[in-house]
């Protein structure tokens, strides 16, 4: 019988058996699921695992200090950040369609590994020959990993990867749904702000820019995003909605008009929605008194962004994110 106990002392034996005297290491994205998947390796094989954080320019405001600070803070665990913004970009330059974005992300995530890896390796000490990723029980049927269900998105956790991939996977979450993770991260001691955080994509803003991602865009965004997020806790929201994409629509323009001007700024979607595991969801009622507050905050504090609008579509047939 399922215990968060019971997955825990499992995936601890059946690490440390797996791994032996050999190194491991993990990709922290900010989000729950890489670092509970941390956070139960480290507590299996402690030292012989170093955590990577690759910044890759696409984060939130706010992430990257959110593992920087708390997540060693709580864990103890090693990490590694690697600063490669410069990279993606110039990766992401020109390139509007989403599955395209995704396998370019994806695809420089494992390359920056890589070379972290052989900086690892180049350290003292014994192999480095597994790498620990967070995938979930969703990841793998939407995938078509699970069930041989068609392919509907790529992940770029599982269905992205390079086919000359030199590690050995180690998934401990493989097995799991969200909330089941959030009672495992709980009893490993995680703190409560990583633990409940909402899900947010491997491949980050990139994936919420509809048309090309530049630094500037994501700044923008970031904004936008930032405010949303602080009026939805304000509201004491954060639990009552699984997650609420901000995204920009870059290569649409609208007319608007501001104090004797006239304006021809982007419109910014606000995509919050509830939803028991992300395989399905409904688009949330917020109270328009907050949906008020967020669209006139965005409107008066980002500038270009001269719209706000809602997006009222359930999954099926609409996904959760724009790309
Ligand atoms: P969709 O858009 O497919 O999203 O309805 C379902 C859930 O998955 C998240 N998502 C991703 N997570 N890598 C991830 O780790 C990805 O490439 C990815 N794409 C979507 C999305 O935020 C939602 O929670």
């Amino acid at each position: 019988n399922w215990t968060t106990g019971n997955v825990i002392e499992e995936q601890v034996e059946a690490i440390r058996a797996l791994v032996g005297d050999k190194r491991a290491i993990c990709g922290l994205s900010g989000g729950v699921d890489s670092a509970v998947a941390a956070a139960l390796v480290q507590k299996a094989i402690g030292s012989q695992l170093t955590c990577v954080y690759v910044d890759h320019g696409l984060m939130r405001k706010g992430e990257t200090e959110q593992v920087e600070k708390d997540f060693v803070a709580a864990t103890g665990v090693q990490l590694k950040v690697v600063d490669a913004e410069e990279r993606f970009l110039k990766a992401l330059a020109g390139v509007t369609d989403p599955e395209e974005k995704r396998k370019i992300i994806g695809r420089e995530f494992i390359r920056v590994f890589e070379q972290a890896q052989a900086e690892i390796i180049a350290d003292e000490g014994p192999a480095v020959e597994f790498l620990v990723q967070g995938t979930l029980y969703p990841d793998v049927v939407e995938s078509g990993g699970g069930t041989g269900t068609a392919n509907i998105k790529s992940h770029h956790n599982v269905g992205g990867l390079p086919e000359d991939l030199e590690f050995k996977l180690i998934e401990p979450l493989r097995k799991l749904f969200k909330d089941e993770v959030r009672m495992v991260g709980q009893e490993l001691g995680l703190p409560e702000e990583i633990v409940q955080r909402q899900p947010f994509p491997g491949p980050g803003l990139g994936i919420r820019i509809v048309g090309e991602v530049t630094k500037e865009r994501l700044d923008l965004l970031r904004e936008a995003d930032a405010i949303a997020r602080e009026e939805l806790t304000a509201a004491g929201l954060d639990r009552d909605i699984w997650q609420c994409p901000v995204v920009l629509l870059a290569d649409v323009r609208s007319v608007g008009v501001q104090g004797d001007g006239r304006t021809y700024g982007h419109p910014i979607v606000l995509r919050p929605v509830s939803s028991e595991d992300a395989m399905t969801a409904d688009w949330s009622r917020l109270p328009y008194d907050v949906l008020g507050r967020i669209s006139t905050r965005i409107t008066n504090e980002v500038r270009d962004v001269n719209r706000v609008v809602l997006d009222v579509t359930s999954k099926p047939p609409g996904t959760i994110e724009w790309e």
